[in-house]
């Protein structure tokens, strides 16, 4: 056992390499602003953005490519993260990016000082729960002396009671992979295969069917994301109000959630649900009553040193851009009690204003088919269904960032493509416009390179230079083919949002 694992059971594995899209700024404003706080950076274009358990650095590249202006900064525990997260920054030019190899308990509020400047969000995503109190504890001191009044952190933990059917389950699997042999991985499935087995013997204390279905696939898919997620003893998913508590010695209050389409009591449950929850005996943290009835098994919150109220004022003013061609576009929300719809004119008018450009929420809210809609409706709808996301800044195309953004994609493919290939992880193109980035495959991420080196967006010349093996006429065709659809869908939305001319 190295040092390192008394802080943190899976500190020998390197963890999943992937993007989180909840921490773009256009993201976090937005969520933000639903829930009526204030949150509106007055230079979007120099923050100072810091990933705490950062893992192998993708989300602080993807940032620091999208915004040249900020600094990010990743912080880990594990060496070989950082390692390889500098690694990635170098080859990729990212000279706004760095990694520090820290542990959080160790972490004073004067050595935090010493090490970091003052931050604007702090992005804690996958930590909390995995995590024994003393590095708890090193957080919040990280955060009272680190984060500005006014600055957010993104907090994203297991939380109970949404998790509480798996508690006992993950118990066994530790002690069962304990007494096993063989490497992590191969414990950790085979544990969670034996105690998955014990369920046909109808054991009162089990998650249901579908969720050890769930456990069992995501494991073997990602077998690092299964140690991390499933082999520590330390594993604790916490109740939201426990961890709005632990955070209060940091100052910090809650802002609203980073996931609001699955968070609207008015979207997922019924009237006489809503009814139960208002009459409810006091005392209860709302967000917890909340949790008893709403499917949140992993909570995103987003907390911030001192709330302001009034955010919903910034709906308005949000422009949102399309990210599918309109052709494709589906405005449905799956809720716990149905499909979220929009009426099809509702629609059909706010897609068809949308494939024009850019619109703030406003000028569609002003649309004659929407006047029964509000400014929250039509944000909702619109980026949770994942049709449109929020601006940061507005889309340019700049052709002297090409070779830039070129190199961050080969740096990123160069370490990530074939893992992120093998475990379906999403790696991202960084959008200017977004402040952030989008979502992709990594042969999505290869084909963006490619176009902004400056190749035709012809599939014939792209599939020449991106089929494998090279000169594998079979390889070419079916790449080719493949190649014609992924650009028919990101072709349009990448233009629109100024990733390419
Ligand atoms: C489950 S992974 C999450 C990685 C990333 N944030 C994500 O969501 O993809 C947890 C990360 O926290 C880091 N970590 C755990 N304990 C830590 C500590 N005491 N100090 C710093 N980092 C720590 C681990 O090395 C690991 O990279």
């Amino acid at each position: 056992m190295t040092d390192a694992k008394s802080r943190y059971g899976a500190a020998d594995v390197r963890y999943v390499a992937a993007f989180q899209p909840e921490c773009g700024p256009a993201r976090l404003r937005l969520a933000l602003a639903m829930a009526d706080t204030w949150w509106n950076p007055p230079d979007p274009d120099r923050l100072t953005v810091l990933d705490i358990g950062c893992g192998r650095g993708v989300s602080v590249c993807l940032l620091a490519a999208a915004n040249p202006g900020w600094d990010v900064i990743g912080l880990d525990l594990q060496p070989v993260h950082i390692a390889e997260a500098r690694d990635v920054a170098r080859q990729g030019g990212l000279d706004n990016a760095r990694f520090i190899e820290a542990d959080l308990a160790e972490l004073t509020e004067a050595n935090s000082a010493d090490l970091l400047p003052e931050i604007d969000i702090i992005i804690c995503h996958g930590v909390w729960t995995w995590v024994p109190d003393p590095v708890r504890e090193g957080i919040v001191r990280m955060l009272k002396s680190r984060l500005k009044p006014g600055g957010l952190m993104l907090m994203g933990y297991n939380a109970l009671p949404g998790y509480a059917d798996t508690l006992h389950f993950q118990r066994m699997i530790d002690e069962a992979a304990r007494a096993m042999h063989g490497d992590e991985a191969s414990r950790g499935i085979a544990a969670i295969e034996a105690i998955s087995a014990l369920a046909e013997h109808a054991p009162l204390y089990m998650p249901e069917k579908g969720i050890l279905e769930r456990i069992t696939k995501s494991a073997r898919n990602a077998p690092p994301y299964l140690v991390h997620e499933w082999l520590t003893s330390f594993w604790r998913p916490a109740y939201h109000a426990d961890v709005a508590r632990a955070l209060v010695p940091a100052r910090l209050e809650f802002g609203g959630t980073a996931r609001p389409g699955s968070s609207m009591p008015e979207l997922h449950l019924t009237p006489a649900q809503r009814a139960a929850i208002n009459a409810a005996p006091g005392g209860i943290a709302r967000e917890t009553l909340l949790d008893s009835f709403l499917a949140r098994r992993f909570r995103s919150d987003i907390f911030i040193r001192g709330r302001r109220p009034g955010g919903r004022a910034l709906l308005g003013a949000t422009t949102l851009v399309l990210t599918s061609p309109p052709g494709k576009i589906k405005v449905q929300i799956p809720t716990q009690s149905g499909l979220a719809e929009l009426e099809p004119a509702q629609e059909a008018a706010l897609v068809g204003a949308l494939a024009e450009g850019p619109k703030t929420v406003a000028e569609l809210a002003a649309l004659p088919a929407c006047a029964d809609l509000n400014h929250l409706d039509i944000a909702l709808m619109l980026v949770e269904s994942q049709v449109a996301e929020p601006l940061w800044r507005a889309p340019r195309h700049d052709p002297s960032a090409n070779a830039r953004l070129a190199r961050v994609c080969d740096s990123l493919l160069r370490h990530f493509a074939s893992e992120a290939a093998a475990m379906r992880s999403p790696l991202g193109v960084p959008v200017a416009a977004l402040g952030s980035a989008l979502p992709v495959s990594a042969s999505e991420l290869a084909l963006c390179g490619a176009l902004l080196s400056g190749l035709p967006p012809d599939p014939a010349v792209l599939s020449v230079h991106l089929a494998r093996p090279q000169g594998d006429e079979e390889a070419r065709a079916r790449a080719e083919a493949g190649i014609v659809d992924v650009l028919a869908a990101l072709l349009p939305p990448w233009r629109g949002m100024g990733v390419l001319p």
